[in-house]
C-alpha cells in the first residue's frame, strides 16, 4: 500500500480518486483537515475497501511512525502542506509550521521506518514530496522556462516555504541515503479547486454575479496543468523516477490571468448566459496587486517527458471546459465549502483537533 499525506486537498483528492480508478492498491490518507481539506471530494471511495483516511497531521511524529508500522507502505506521498500565496502573505507563521516543520517531521519518521526496512523493501521503497514551480522565483518574458537544474529564488513565503521542504528533501537523500523523488509542478487546475485560487473563485463569483477581481494589469502568465494531467505524472514518477532526481511538470499552457478570465467568462456566456444578455467579462475588476507578485512561472517538463514517457492527455482549451462544467454540475459542493457546513460537519465527526 501506500501512504498519501495531505489527500483531502484539491491535488491530492484527485490523485487518490485517480489512482482508484486504475489500480486497487490500497491507499491510507493522512490528512488534517484544514480549511482546504474535504473529505467529501473522495466521498465516491466510501465503498473502496482498500481506502482508508485518518485525520492528522505530518508533523505528529508519534502518529506517523504508528501509521508507518501497522501499514508498512512501499511508498510516502507528501501532497501536505499550506498552498495560498495571499494567506502566506497575511500570515506566514502556518506556512513555517506546516510545510518546514511538518516536514522535517515527517521526513524524520519516514527515515526511521525506512531504516528498519528489510532488504528488498528498504530498496524499492520511495518518498515522494510534491513541489511547486513557484521554488525558482520569478521569469522575464524572455527567460527561457525553469528546467531542473534552475537556482531557487522563492519571492514569497509560501515559496520559501516550499523551498525549505525541497532543501531537506534533497538533503535527506544525500545525508541518509532516503530514496526520495521530487516534483516541482505548474499551476494546477480542475475539480474540487478551493474558490481562493484564480480559476474556481472566477466561476464562482461570475456565477454569483459578483466582481472578477484581477490582480495589478493582470498581465502576470502562469502555465497551467489539468489537475489529473498531474497525478498522472506523479504515477510515472513515483513508478520510474530515479532516486534523488527532481522532475518538474508543466502543460506548456503559458496564460496571462487576463486570458485566463477571459476564457472562463467566455466559456460560461455560452453555457450559463446571465439574463441581461451582457458578458461575464463586464464583472472584471483590476484591484491592488498582490505584493511582490511574481510575473511570470514557466516549466521546462522536457526530462520527464524524455526520461519517463509522460506527456499531459489534456490541452488547456479542453481542460478548462472540463473544469467549468465540472463547476456548473456541482453547486452543492461550492455552496457546501463556501457556507461553512461543511467545516460544522468536520468539527462534528472527528472533533475540533
Ligand atoms: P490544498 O491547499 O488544496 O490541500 C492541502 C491539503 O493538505 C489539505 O487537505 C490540508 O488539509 C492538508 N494539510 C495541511 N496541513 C497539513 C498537515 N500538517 N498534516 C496533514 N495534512 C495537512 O493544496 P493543493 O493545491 O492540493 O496542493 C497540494 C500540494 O501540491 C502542495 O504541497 C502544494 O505546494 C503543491 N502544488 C500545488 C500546486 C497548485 O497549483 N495548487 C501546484 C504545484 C504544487
Ligand atoms: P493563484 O491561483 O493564487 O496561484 P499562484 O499565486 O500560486 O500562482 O493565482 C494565480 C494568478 O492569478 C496569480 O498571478 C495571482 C492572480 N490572481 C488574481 O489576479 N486575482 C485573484 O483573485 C487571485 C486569487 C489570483
Amino acid at each position: 500500500m501506500i501512504l498519501v499525506t495531505g489527500g483531502a486537498g484539491f491535488i491530492g483528492s484527485n490523485f487518490i480518486l485517480d489512482w482508484f480508478a486504475g489500480d486497487p492498491e490500497p491507499v491510507v490518507n493522512l490528512d488534517l483537515l484544514t480549511y482546504a481539506g474535504n473529505v467529501e471530494n473522495l466521498a465516491a471511495l466510501a465503498d473502496e475497501p482498500g481506502y482508508r483516511f485518518m485525520r492528522g497531521s505530518i508533523g505528529d511524529s508519534a502518529l506517523v511512525a504508528g501509521l508507518l508500522a501497522t501499514h508498512q507502505p512501499r511508498a510516502v506521498v507528501n501532497f501536505a502542506a499550506e498552498s495560498h500565496v495571499d494567506r502566506s502573505i497575511h500570515g506566514p507563521g502556518t506556512f513555517i509550521e506546516t510545510n518546514v516543520l511538518g516536514t522535517f517531521r515527517l521526513l524524520e519518521a519516514v527515515r526511521g521506518y525506512w531504516a528498519g526496512l528489510p532488504e528488498p523493501q528498504r530498496q524499492t521503497f520511495r518518498f515522494l514530496h510534491v513541489s511547486t514551480d513557484e521554488v525558482y522565483g520569478s521569469l522575464s518574458a524572455t527567460d527561457p522556462a525553469f528546467s531542473e537544474t534552475n537556482r531557487y529564488e522563492p519571492n514569497s513565503p509560501y515559496s520559501a516555504s516550499k523551498a525549505a521542504s525541497d532543501h531537506l528533501v534533497r538533503a535527506w537523500h544525500h545525508t541518509y541515503g532516503l530514496p526520495v523523488l521530487t516534483t516541482n509542478c505548474s499551476n494546477n487546475y480542475g475539480p474540487y479547486h478551493f474558490p481562493e485560487k484564480l480559476i474556481p473563485l472566477m466561476i464562482v463569483n461570475a456565477l454569483a454575479g459578483k466582481p472578477l477581481p484581477v490582480y495589478g494589469d493582470g498581465l502576470q502568465i502562469r502555465d497551467w496543468l489539468y489537475v489529473r494531467d498531474h497525478a498522472s505524472a506523479i504515477r510515472r514518477v513515483l513508478a520510474a523516477g530515479r532516486p534523488g532526481e527532481v522532475y518538474n511538470v508543466g502543460g506548456r499552457s503559458e496564460r496571462t490571468n487576463l486570458a485566463i478570465v477571459h476564457t472562463v467568462c467566455g466559456l460560461l456566456d455560452a453555457r450559463r448566459p446571465r439574463r441581461d444578455g451582457t458578458s461575464y467579462t463586464s464583472l472584471i475588476t483590476h484591484v491592488t496587486d498582490r505584493p511582490g507578485h511574481d510575473r511570470r512561472y514557466a516549466i521546462d517538463c522536457h526530462k520527464i517527458e524524455s526520461e519517463l514517457g509522460w506527456t499531459p492527455a489534456e490541452t488547456f482549451e479542453t481542460g478548462i471546459e472540463k473544469t467549468v462544467q465540472w463547476y456548473l454540475d456541482h453547486p452543492e459542493w461550492v455552496a457546501r465549502v463556501q457556507s461553512g457546513a461543511y467545516r460544522e460537519w468536520i468539527e462534528q465527526q472527528y472533533g475540533a483537533g
